[in-house]
């Protein structure tokens, strides 16, 4: 197959986009900062703006009747000052007439009792009344619009989140179930183990959604209760993009995710869509972590949600240009972070950089959030010269749009991996951090110059030489047999405690984790997963690194002992390589980090929770043994590459505020036309974007 490396999303538009939620329908009592509006727009280097994302009562102030003028002239002044749209769907907010027609389209809490009007976000996905009346907008809205010049994307809705607990959505869920069961109780009864406690049932219409004071314990419900709030808000989109299509198939569509959102699937829910967007709101100098750690984090959702739809570029749908106002501090970012933000976002494969807001409202919730253009209105506001600056950087990085990020290392990363890991009754309720041990191994990974994708197990492997799998306890059907010949064919497997230890319906593999007979790939049977308290502490001693036990040591990157906190295994070790063994304890002398060679690859095990610094040593083997060269990166230095038919672009980002010197540097800086052979010295909050040929 061959691969192509340039994708353009938005062919209207020459270069990134630079824009941002603009909510006009707030103003149209005053022209005149419509008119300031564009001017400041233009002058901020701003081409494109989101319309129309809680725009229902502008649209349809009473039912049937609708109200479009105002949206063609903004929509038209916009074009004609060379500013596409983004049009959104309404149906993340509900006018008060709708709620008063139509109470079942508010959303039921976790007891089944029905919410009052109000907020947003609050559908029940199932109400037929609901599904009707946004078809009727979305599809009024596909007519008038969707052959306007200027429109390049429609974005579905809002931040789809939450569930519902409502008599239409527990019939629907009975109905979900009696498909994937293929109608067959009993089935369902073996796969949820419900002989357990005499929680047996007779048919289908016998379940209930898990709520609060109902089945808590059954927890094959509670996770089919989380991928059926998966199926139901996909399917809720699915029809609003039918909707759209019907009047207008060839505009694409999106839908804006969020931060490390947990209660849906992304991985399930992204198949409708075109281009994969979220939005981007780092907690930027905070009092528990680092900036550099700050940055990371972020670029870990960059690379999530980029790697969601490979091969092509992704969208930062929004960010806040100065603060945002919903967090108990609401802290502005530092002159310069703002910039190096939105560079972060390009060099991790988004084509877009997009900002809530465009500007200020004057009331409700959301008055002191951030924008553009705030409650001054001028153009003299430091934030918003660094988002005009921001804007002339961006027009420098016009060919940067529809390249693609490349990289042949990756972590995977399951929600129902960690809707599992989270209901589990095991380990330490605190101190299971799946999420944490992800983002931390791959950032170790990134501080070598590595960057990996994320990927979930069902994904295409087939570019990666190195996967790690941290606290992979759940294996979807066949996953064992894709991580046996993904190693056999010369791949380096990292797995950690707690693997393979629960089907797809959470049912215990028999015969020895890790399951799906994984015990003989890695040459090893995890007997029991030893939780400590978290201030108990055990050692391991490291052996070898096999063939250059000292080589990693000698780059100061292989400790000769690590700490141990959280788990400890018990391995019995078969045929494998001992790593290290244990210090202390009742496991002292044991085993615990392995290696085994199969066929062209090699099968790691990591037994125990270890820093992920102190796995340096191991990456680094792996990165060698996969024949990709690992890299010293200066402290607060991240890089990101993204590369073209004919080149490559190397992003190096400064994310502290002192310089850093790099090494290892060549091409051309887009920013600056500097050329750079060897080192270069990059000023606080500064990047260079290096054209590579
Ligand atoms: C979310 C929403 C926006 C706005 C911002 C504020 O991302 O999508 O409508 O509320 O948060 O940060
Ligand atoms: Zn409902």
């Amino acid at each position: 197959m061959k691969v192509s490396y340039k994708k353009i999303l938005f062919p209207g538009i020459n270069g990134l986009v630079h824009g941002g939620d603009y909510n006009p329908d707030q103003w149209l009592d005053r022209p005149d900062i419509l008119e300031k509006d564009l001017e400041l727009m233009k002058k901020a280097g701003i081409n494109c703006v989101t319309l129309g994302i809680f725009s229902w009562s502008a649209y349809e102030p009473a039912e049937g009747e609708f109200h479009f003028e105002w949206l063609q002239n903004i929509m038209d002044r916009l074009y004609e000052n060379g500013i596409h749209t983004i049009l959104a769907t309404p149906s993340g907010a509900r006018p008060a007439w709708l709620d008063a027609a139509y109470p079942d389209a508010m959303r039921a809490d976790e007891y089944g009792r029905r919410n009052h009007h109000g907020n947003r976000h609050n559908h029940c996905m199932s109400s037929e009344n609901y599904r009707r009346l946004v078809r009727k907008i979305d599809s009024q809205l596909a007519q008038r619009f969707g052959k306007h010049p200027g429109l390049i994307l429609w974005h579905i809705s809002n931040e789809f989140g939450g569930y519902c607990y409502c008599d239409a959505c527990r019939q629907r869920f009975q109905k979900y179930l009696a498909e994937q069961f293929d109608g067959d109780i009993g089935k369902l009864n073996k796969a949820w183990w419900t002989s357990f406690w005499s929680h047996t049932y007779n048919s289908f219409d016998q379940i209930e959604p898990p709520y609060a004071d109902g089945e808590q314990s059954v927890l094959g419900l509670r996770l089919e209760w989380k991928r059926f709030t998966t199926w139901n808000t996909t399917d809720f989109m699915k029809a609003e993009i039918d909707a759209l299509r019907e009047f207008c198939p060839d505009v694409p569509v999106t839908t804006n995710f969020m931060t490390m959102y947990e209660e849906l699937d992304y991985h399930a829910m992204a198949k409708p869509l075109d281009v994969i967007s979220w939005d981007s709101y780092p907690m930027f100098h905070n009092d528990r972590e680092t900036l550099e750690d700050t940055f990371l984090e972020n670029a870990f959702n960059h690379a999530l949600f980029r790697s969601i739809k490979p091969g092509q570029p992704f969208m930062m749908m929004e960010s806040a240009p100065g603060l945002v106002n919903w967090r108990p501090f609401n802290k502005y970012k530092r002159p310069g972070v703002h910039r190096l933000a939105c560079l972060q976002a390009v060099a991790c494969g988004s084509d877009t950089v997009q900002y809530f807001q465009i500007r200020k409202s004057r009331g409700s919730v959301e008055q002191f959030h951030g924008a553009v253009i705030d409650h001054l209105g001028t153009d003299d506001t430091r934030v918003f010269r660094e988002v005009a600056e921001t804007g002339r950087s961006l027009e420098r990085l016009a060919e940067v749009a529809g390249s693609i990020a490349d990289n042949r290392t990756a972590i995977l990363f399951d929600w129902d991996n960690r809707w599992a890991v989270r209901d589990v009754n095991a380990l330490g309720q605190e101190t299971k951090k799946y999420e944490e041990t992800c983002i931390s191994l791959w950032k170790e990974f990134v501080k070598m110059g590595a960057e990996p994708d994320i990927i979930s197990s069902d994904a295409d492997w087939s570019s990666y030489r190195v996967i790690a799998a941290p606290m992979l306890f759940m294996l979807h059907d066949g996953v064992g047999e894709k991580i046996r010949s993904f190693v056999e064919g010369g791949g380096q497997f990292l797995a950690t405690y707690f693997t393979g230890c629960v089907d797809r319906n959470l049912l215990a593999y028999l015969g020895g984790f890790p399951g799906q007979d994984l015990h003989e790939l890695f040459g090893l049977i995890c007997e029991e997963t030893d939780t400590l308290y978290p201030s108990d502490r055990n050692i391991i001693r490291w052996l070898t690194l096999g063939d250059s036990p000292r080589e990693g040591k000698a780059e100061g990157l292989f400790p000769l002992q690590s700490e141990v906190r959280d788990y400890q295994e018990l391995l019995r070790v078969s045929d494998a390589e001992i790593l290290a063994v244990y210090e202390k304890d009742y496991v002292a002398g044991m085993p615990a980090v392995t290696r085994k060679r199969y066929g062209q690859g090699t099968a790691w095990y990591v037994g125990c929770r270890i820093g992920s610094g102190e796995m340096r040593g191991l990456l680094a083997e792996m990165l060698k043994n996969a024949g990709i060269p690992a890299r010293r990166l200066p402290e607060g230095v991240e890089f990101h590459s993204r590369r073209s038919e004919s080149c490559y672009y190397d992003f190096y980002l400064n994310t502290g505020s002192e310089p850093a010197q790099v090494e290892d540097v060549y091409g051309t800086d887009l920013l600056t036309g500097e050329e750079f052979r060897g080192e270069a010295v990059i000023p606080g909050f500064q990047a260079l974007v290096l054209k590579r040929g």
